[in-house]
Formats: C-alpha cells, structure tokens, sequence
C-alpha cells in the first residue's frame, strides 16, 4: 500500500481525541465503497474488500492483472484516469459501462482522483447503481414535469380569467351583504385567491422560454435564506459553507430563487413536523472539477461542475413517496400541493443541470449539478 495513500487516513486516526490509532488497511477495507488503487502502469495495487466484490475477483488475482485485463482498451474509464494524470485532478463520470468476458457492470459512477506523493497513481472510487439511479429518476422526473406542461398552460388560461371575475364580484358582494354573509364572500375571495396563487405555480411548467444570464448563486442563496429567516424557518438554525471562488451560473435567477425556496421550505417543514428543537438547515456551494454527466439517449457528457447543496437534520423523506418524489402531486403533508419538487426538477432541467437526493433520518441532502458560464464571468443578478 502506497504511504500517500495512507498517509491522509493517518492523519485523521491521529487525532488527540481519538482513543488509540486504527490500522489504515482495516478503514480502508471496511469502507463499503469499492476502491482500487492503480500504478503508473494502470496495475491494480490495492483493492479494498468492497472492491473485490464488486469486481469479482480476490486481491491475490487483482494485484496480477492490468486495468485492460478486466475492460477493453476504449472503455472511457482510461480517458479519465489519463485527464486524473494529466490534470492532477479529482475527475469523476457517471454511467459508466464496464464490460468484458470478466465483468458486467452498468451504470457506474467512477472517481478517480491522483496521490501527489506517488506519481502516476490513481485511486479510482467505483460506486454501483444505487447513486446512479438517482440520476435515472432524475432524468425520468424530467418526464414527469413535462407531462404537466400542457395541463399547466391551459390551467393557466381557462381557469385565471373566471377567476378573477369571482374574485371581483366576491369583492362587490362584500360592500352589500350582511355582516353574517360577509364571511362567505370573504372565503369566496381567499379560495379565488388560493387557486390563483396554485394555477401561477403552475404556470412555470408551461415551455415559455426563459431569459437567462449570469447568476451569482451566493446572492440567490442569500436571498433565500433572508426570506426563510424572516417567515417559514424563523426558528431554524442556518449554516452556511460556500466557496467564495465559484463563478456564476448562466441561469434565470428568479426560477433559481424558486427552486431554492421549495428545497430550504421542504427541509425547514421536515424539521417542523418533527418537532425538532435542533433544527439545521446547512446551505453549501462548491466546484466540482471533472464532475461530467452522460445526457440520455445520446453520446454527450456536460459538464456540471457547480454543486449548491440544501441539507437538513429532518426526519428524512418518507419511503412511499421516495420513487415518485419528483412527480407532480406527490405530497405527504396534509395541505401540500406537491408541485415543490416537480417545479424543481423542471427549472433543473431546464437549465441543463441535474439534481440528486441523498436521505435518511437525521440527514436529507439535495444537490443540485449546474453548468457554470463559460467564457462570461461577469454577474449581473
Ligand atoms: N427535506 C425533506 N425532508 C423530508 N421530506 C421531504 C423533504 N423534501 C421533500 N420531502 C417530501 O417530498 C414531498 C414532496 O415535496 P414537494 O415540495 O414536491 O411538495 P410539498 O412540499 O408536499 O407541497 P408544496 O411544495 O407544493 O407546498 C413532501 O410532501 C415531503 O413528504
Ligand atoms: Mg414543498
């Protein structure tokens, strides 16, 4: 085993407060996640136990064999390990098909990342279906949203104009009936007034283009925050962890407004239903190198590396609605409309980026991938 490699573990197992120091190879082969570690040469070094699962062979046999032994030579799983070298950065590729006589894996998410101190070595983090499957019902929330678009436009059209013409003769009402009436037309005028607010929700699903530009996402977040301190999260503790150097987002900051807004109240009326007193809503942004991600049904990869993440301490998401969470009128709160998230994947989608969901109890995670703009870095929002 490398000493760079385990170097970093140690200097975490050497902590003051930690009770006595652990063995680096027993972490290491416990972590769950498969990890190999690969030479100059591309030979496998080192595999952990999960890695050996995962590939089906023991470390005896791996430590004999080349990457090319186990997948062909224009497998992209090489261009990545070359752009790792290269670039000496940490560079990871979702979907990915490893297939040979040997193996047959599908979907895999790989990040490869160099060791400073031992030239030419890759560690390479393989993750099974589980993570990209997120990904797949990501792109299949894609569906969902649209299957809402032509409702949403003639909801908006046919339902807004009776509308107001209730509302206003609700209005007129008011200044003639008796006090006792009065609290009928009221609720005529609130109910108008709800199904408007409902039908403007829904109108973002309508496929009206958007006009989009340079968006400061820390301001957006910021933004946000102040609005969720100052009404529905009052009383639940904001942290915040962004990277200052980020560039800005070619988006519509108004629908990037909107998409934050749902996930922070999402998280701040998971920790309220709960009833936590300890409630923590951590916003966070970051760049991602490398972080590409195959686009459905074709060859292209984007590359996404702005992530914004909305997490909170809450009770997780529930598990019946876990499959369908991103589809429009999926709620289990008693006066939900459960569009929240459809919009969200919606002004994801649109924008060109992609949204994952990590969740059990104590910790739901939503992170958002987006496209940073590339030759303008310029912010005007
Ligand atoms: N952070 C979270 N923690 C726990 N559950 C969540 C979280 N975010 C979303 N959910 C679950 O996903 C469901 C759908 O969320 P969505 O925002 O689409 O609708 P809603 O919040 O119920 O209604 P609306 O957003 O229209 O007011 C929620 O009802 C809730 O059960
Ligand atoms: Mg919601």
């Amino acid at each position: 085993m490398s000493s760079a490699l385990t170097r970093g573990v140690l200097a975490v197992v050497g902590r003051r407060d930690l009770p006595r120091p652990l063995d680096e190879h027993a972490l290491l082969s416990a972590l769950p996640m498969p990890v190999v570690l690969l030479d100059a040469d591309n030979r496998f070094r080192f595999a952990n136990h999960a890695a050996e699962q995962f590939l089906g062979i023991s470390l005896v046999q791996l430590i004999q064999l080349r990457l090319s032994d186990l997948v062909p030579p224009d497998n992209p799983i090489f261009l990545l390990i070359e752009q790792v070298r290269d670039g000496d950065v940490t560079v990871s590729d979702h979907d990915l098909t490893l297939e040979s006589p040997r193996l047959r894996k599908h979907g895999i998410t790989v990040q490869g990342t160099p060791l400073p101190e031992e030239p030419g070595a890759v560690l390479l983090v393989l993750q099974d279906a589980s993570a990209a499957r997120t990904l797949d019902r990501q792109l299949t929330f894609r569906g969902a949203a649209r299957s809402v678009t032509g409702m949403a436009a003639i909801l908006a059209h046919e339902v807004k104009n009776p509308l107001s013409g209730i509302r206003g003769a609700a209005q007129l009402l008011e200044g003639s009936v008796s006090e006792a009436d009065r609290e009928l037309t009221v609720l005529i005028r609130d109910e108008a007034d709800r199904i408007r607010g409902l039908v403007d929700r829904m109108e973002i699903f309508s496929e009206k283009p958007i006009e989009r530009g340079p968006v400061n996402i820390h301001r957006v977040l910021e933004h946000v925050r102040r609005l969720a301190q100052s009404g529905f999260a009052a009383h639940i503790r904001f942290t915040e962890g962004y990277d200052p150097s980020l560039p800005s987002v070619l988006g519509n900051r108004d629908q990037l407004v909107q998409v934050l807004l749902n996930l922070v109240k999402n998280a701040a009326e998971a920790i309220i239903a709960a009833g936590n007193a300890n409630g923590e809503i951590t916003l966070m942004t970051a760049f991602q190198h490398g972080v590409r991600l195959a686009v459905p049904g074709s060859e292209q990869r984007v590359h996404l590396p702005l992530v914004v993440v909305v997490r909170d301490n809450g009770p997780g998401i529930p598990d019946d609605i876990r499959q369908h969470l991103f589809d429009p009128f999926v709620s289990s709160k008693p006066s939900g409309s459960g569009l929240g998230l459809a919009l969200v994947a919606k002004v994801v989608s649109d924008h060109g980026g992609l949204i994952e969901v990590d969740s059990r109890p104590g910790r739901t995670e939503f992170r958002l991938h987006l496209p940073v703009l590339s030759d303008d870095a310029t912010d005007t929002n």
